[in-house]
């Protein structure tokens, strides 16, 4: 990272995935304390974008994440009118993130929209997961393209480390492409629905309706507030297909509207969907993922002339079949007519719909003037981060190719770890921890950061098999709970650290094929090994235990690496310095795959 001065960046934007790129979004430096604070990314864009009629500011996010650009098409008209998106292939990592920094710490409302990609070679509509701040809270589903609420996904989310991460998880059908990002500050107590609910918990905004006028609209068309986090409402004039639901409306100011904390528009009340003599009930049904907690937040004012007194319009409201709510009656509970009603029931859900019927008890059919459901999602614990930042070293050290990712949290969303990293909750940290590292095989060709230790909770490592050199650190011996330390088969030299046998837990400890030397740490090799195995064979000069060659006078490296060539080549010591030798190329070509040889030490 490049240095750079804190006063002229009060907030800096981090994309990560890539690198980070100074001078930017220094204009946001306004008084956070009266209104929110609000970001919004153009994704994929050079530029900083405004759009119309809002003239609504985009921030480009060019040179500060990974991914592609490309055009994009507007698979709905809901979508911002934005040009570009950014899309992330396959071979790029399953896992890419926007790193969000300086976010004041708060309660979010944080929305995205998807696009596709505008190529005519690649029609298909990509599949994959998001999750923000480490919780999973949208799993797109084959046909989202084509269903206006279904083109972005939307969950309100605490921030409590001052950066927000945002990511996007291949689930191998087609690239991840995103158009916009929002995060848009909401009242801390927003949506707060009972006592169990706070920073633990993320809400997915699973539907909002306006009921009574077909028009969807945004909170700022509706004249809300911007702590209202511009919600979007789809307009719907009735509510089942089947039914002859009436629409209704008034021009009437309607009471107790743009109130703390939820900042409701008022037109959400000038209209609303009744019943009819026929059928006075009203229902409303969507489709919902099974087995999860629904927050449920129904609307309602008295705006019908035919009622002007309580007693007059009773109803109960059922949510899949049990009674919610009992006897409501809205001018009786609000105290006046043309004055918002807000009632809000959350509801554990097995099936796979959720059903909401005002059933009229007493006096007229039934009313509403907007509903609006959000899936309640435990919020992930992270990864303790200084484990977190060792693995981003061991990215880097080690060479980690693309098709790794590593972005966003190692551990969570649990669904999508990081490969190559096993995880474990500890109950007494509160945060997920990395007991296990295996990247054997995977042609890494780094070295080992001394870092490493700083995931001192692993028990098991396996960089088996790579073309890893350099030295094995001296502070492996710190990382106390290893119980299995495989580094068989790279390129590493120098002699082994007596600290490794501070490691009283190691069970299998295998260097074996490597291009270490010098003597066997006595604490080491001449430790009585209960049911431990050790492995020291095939290396360019290891002595001092049983099996190995005695450390007499020291052999020249060279002389070695000779001698084991030509033990290779079935020839004498002198073909490693015969020139251009095609066995020697070949060997070394192969040897990117598979095992390494003493004979590649150098
Ligand atoms: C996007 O479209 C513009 C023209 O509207 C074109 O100039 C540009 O090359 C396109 N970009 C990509 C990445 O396809
Ligand atoms: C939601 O409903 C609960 C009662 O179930 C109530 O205590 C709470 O105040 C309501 N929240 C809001 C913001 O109206
Ligand atoms: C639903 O809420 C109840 C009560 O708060 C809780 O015990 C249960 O674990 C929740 N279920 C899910 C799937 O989150
Ligand atoms: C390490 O990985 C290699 C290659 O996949 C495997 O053969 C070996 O058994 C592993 N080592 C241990 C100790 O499990
Ligand atoms: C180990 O190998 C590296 C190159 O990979 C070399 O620079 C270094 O000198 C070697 N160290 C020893 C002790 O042989
Ligand atoms: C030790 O490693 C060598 C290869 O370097 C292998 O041939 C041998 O079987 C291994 N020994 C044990 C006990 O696993």
């Amino acid at each position: 990272m490049r240095k750079r001065s804190p006063a002229l960046l009060p907030l800096r934007l981090w994309l990560l995935a890539l690198s980070v790129w100074p001078a930017f979004l220094g204009v946001l430096a306004a008084d956070l304390s009266k209104e929110p604070f609000t970001i919004r990314i153009s994704c994929g864009s050079f530029d900083d974008v405004r759009t119309s009629p809002t003239n609504t500011l985009w921030y480009r996010d060019f040179g500060y994440t990974g991914g592609r650009f490309g055009n994009a098409t507007r698979p709905s008209f809901i979508i911002p009118p934005l040009k570009t998106l950014r899309y992330f292939p396959l071979s790029d990592g399953p896992e890419n993130c926007y790193n969000i920094n300086n976010v004041p710490n708060g309660h979010y409302q944080v929305r995205l929209f998807f696009g596709l990609l505008d190529n005519p070679s690649l029609v298909s509509e990509p599949i994959f997961d998001v999750s923000v701040e480490g919780t999973l809270f949208s799993s797109l589903l084959l046909g989202w393209s084509s269903d206006d609420e279904k083109t972005f996904a939307e969950a309100l989310v605490f921030v409590q480390d001052s950066s927000l991460s945002v990511c996007f998880h291949s689930t191998g059908h087609g690239d991840p492409s995103i158009l916009s990002i929002e995060v848009l500050q909401i009242d801390d107590n927003s949506y707060n629905f009972s006592p169990s609910w706070g920073k633990g918990t993320v809400l997915r905004t699973a539907k909002r309706l306006k009921c009574g006028s077909g028009k969807p609209a945004f909170d700022e068309d509706l004249h809300g507030i911007r702590w209202g986090g511009d919600r979007f409402w789809l307009g719907l004039q009735t509510l089942s297909s089947s039914s002859d639901d009436q629409s209704i409306s008034t021009e009437n100011v309607i009471a107790e509207t743009l109130l703390a904390p939820n900042f409701y528009p008022q037109s959400l009340y000038q209209s609303a969907i009744v019943g009819t003599d026929r059928q006075p009930s009203l229902s409303f049904e969507m489709d919902v993922t099974p087995n999860k907690n629904y927050s449920v937040w129904l609307h309602f004012a008295e705006i019908d002339n035919g009622v002007t007194a309580e007693e007059q319009r009773v109803f109960d409201v059922l949510i899949n079949g049990d009674t919610a709510f009992k006897d409501v009656d809205i001018i009786r509970m609000t105290g006046e007519r043309f004055t918002a009603l807000v009632l809000n029931k959350t509801v554990a859900v097995s099936g796979t719909t959720l059903k909401i019927i005002l059933q009229p008890v007493k006096g007229t059919r039934a009313i509403i003037s907007a509903i609006e459901v959000f899936e309640v999602i435990p919020a992930e614990k992270k990864t303790l981060p200084q484990e977190v930042s060792a693995l981003r070293t061991l990215k880097g050290s080690l060479g980690l190719p693309l098709r790794f990712g590593w972005n966003g949290d190692p551990c969570v969303p649990q669904q999508h770890p990081w490969s190559g990293v096993d995880c474990q909750f500890d109950n007494t940290k509160g945060n997920w921890i990395i007991d296990g590292l295996g990247l054997d095989s995977q042609g890494l060709r780094g070295i080992i950061p001394g870092d490493i230790s700083k995931l001192q909770h692993l028990q098991s490592i396996n960089l088996s098999g790579n073309s890893i050199k350099g030295n094995i650190p001296t502070s492996v011996g710190t990382i106390s709970a290893l119980q299995v330390l495989d580094l068989s088969y790279n390129e590493l030299n120098g002699s082994i650290p007596e600290s490794l046998g501070q490691l009283t837990s190691l069970q299998i400890l295998n260097l074996n094929g490597n291009c270490l030397s010098g003597r066997v740490p006595a604490n080491l090799g001449g430790r009585p090994l209960h049911r431990a195995r050790f492995n020291f064979t095939d290396n360019a000069g290891l002595c001092g235990i049983p099996g190995l060659r005695e450390c007499g006078p020291h052999l020249s490296v060279a002389a070695k690496i000779g001698m084991a060539f030509g033990r290779a080549g079935g020839k004498d010591g002198r073909t490693f310095f015969a020139p251009k030798n095609s066995l020697l190329q070949g060997k070394l070509l192969t040897q990117n795959q598979g095992p390494s040889s003493p004979g590649m030490c150098k």
